[in-house]
């Protein structure tokens, strides 16, 4: 059982450090894994913070060249190198504003999975694919991209992010969720970790569906006491 928090646009090192150390006192890992991803600018600085615990630190995203002209992105060595854990790669913000594809998502997580980071890929579907009852058509697509590249590699994790539930307060339901893993795992058996408006209040009951291995948290992940209240919900479950 995994639980990431993904801070998107949010804490800077300051910020990060504080935080890192207050939930690396506020949270019991026994049992479950846990990760923040902050900001490439504070890694270093949640790394300070959660030193001489076992949560675990995760970029936002990784770039598939070593080095180059490529402005603006970072290396998976680069990330190696400052000492984080794993990446999550193709987020539906990424694929939504920043031009992220099918293509894309699959070469990140081979560069990642290759410099020895763990991967947390982002499938799922958007509310208009839901409303034409493509979900398992679109799941099957982002699914294969990545599983054709790299396969169901031991560092990789699967994350279903129904684009409809990210930050809008509406939750698959279990029933949804668990439809959606079981898709996923048909084409790649690795854990796969439900994301959209998990807290505290939900998580028990999406993390007990028999294919729903932990969570990725957005918003709820942003205050220590949200974040842990979800990490101790994993570990009731664990
Ligand atoms: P949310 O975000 O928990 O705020 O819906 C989840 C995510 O985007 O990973």
């Amino acid at each position: 059982m995994l639980i990431a928090g993904n801070w998107k646009l949010f804490k800077g090192p300051r910020e990060a450090r504080e935080f890192c150390g207050a939930l690396a006192a506020a949270v019991d890992t026994s049992g479950i894994e846990v990760a923040v991803c902050p900001p490439f600018v504070s890694l270093a600085a949640a790394l300070e913070g959660v030193r001489g615990s076992a949560v675990q630190v995760f970029a936002q995203s990784v770039h598939w060249a070593e080095t180059g002209a490529f402005t603006g992105e970072v290396s998976a060595a680069m990330l190696a190198e400052v000492g984080v854990a794993g990446a999550i790669v193709g987020h539906s913000e990424r694929r939504q504003y920043f031009g992220e594809t099918d293509e894309t998502v699959a070469r990140r997580s081979e560069a990642a999975l290759a410099a020895g980071l763990r991967v947390i890929a982002c499938v799922g579907e958007t509310l208009a694919e839901r409303d034409g009852s493509r979900v398992e058509e679109v799941l099957r697509r982002q699914t294969a991209a990545i599983a054709d590249a790299v396969g169901p590699h031991a560092n990789l994790v699967v994350a279903y992010e129904p684009v409809w539930a990210i930050g809008t307060g509406r939750t698959a339901s279990p029933e949804q969720a668990q439809e959606a893993h079981a898709i996923i795992r048909d084409i790649l058996d690795v854990p796969i970790l439900y994301g959209g408006s998990v807290k505290a209040e939900n998580a028990p009951v999406l993390l007990a569906q028999p294919d729903v291995d932990g969570a990725l948290v957005g918003g709820a992940a942003l205050e220590v006491t949200s974040f842990a209240g979800i990490c101790a919900a994993a570990r009731a479950v664990a």
